[in-house]
């Protein structure tokens, strides 16, 4: 989890120009109800598959949309699925997450350190944790639309795509990619234009 607060809240000021571990407070005087209360989770994401081929939207409730999370080590996502979505392998450097089923059926797997992995396919009120850290997915297996809530403790979870690699910018050299990979140039150019490397 992120360090404990030193006080009640501390309502980040995003735009402070100062850099710390985390957001300087705004003054007390300026902290209001809305401060700690968020309907950015209330809408459905676009998960049409032109947008991204994937049939999946995460909508983000962290520190930099929600402030008045700031050094609470608590955050949020609303994740939406098309049928056959998939919420792509990715991990969080920062924090374990939990989450539950609201609407459909998910597939929902990860990988531990020890490249074991966990799977199960689970229903509307079924939760799943996912140890700090791992490589994990969601994907759609129902027949109709998906829904999601996850949780996490830390105000800012991190996101780090198993594409990531291909993503870069710069990009990574292409033999290192090769020669990781055990692929030729080509696969890898083809991954790589695939995500904007
Ligand atoms: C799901 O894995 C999420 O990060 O919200
Ligand atoms: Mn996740």
């Amino acid at each position: 989890a992120d360090p404990d607060p030193l006080q009640d809240f501390c309502v980040a000021d995003l735009n402070a120009t100062i850099s710390v571990n985390g957001f300087p407070c705004k003054p007390a005087s300026k902290v209001n109800a809305n401060d700690f209360f968020f309907d950015g989770l209330t809408k459905e994401g676009n998960t049409s598959y032109t947008t991204n081929n994937l049939g999946s939207s995460v909508t983000a409730a962290n520190v930099l949309s929600f402030p008045g999370l700031n050094t609470l080590g608590a955050a949020m996502n609303r994740v939406d699925f098309a049928p056959g979505g998939l919420n792509p392998p990715h991990s969080h450097p920062r924090a374990t997450e939990s989450g539950v089923v609201i609407q459909g059926k998910l597939l929902v797997g990860f990988v531990t350190t020890q490249n074991v992995y966990y799977s199960k396919v689970l229903g509307v009120g079924e939760m799943f944790v996912i140890p700090k850290g791992l490589v994990h997915f969601q994907k759609n297996v129902g027949t109709g639309k998906a829904l999601a809530f996850t949780a996490f403790n830390s105000h800012l979870p991190g996101v780090v795509l198993s594409t990531s690699l291909f993503a870069s910018q710069p990009s990574i050299p292409n033999d290192v990619l090769t020669q990781t990979f055990q692929v030729d140039d080509a696969v890898v150019n083809a991954i790589k234009s695939k995500f904007g490397s």
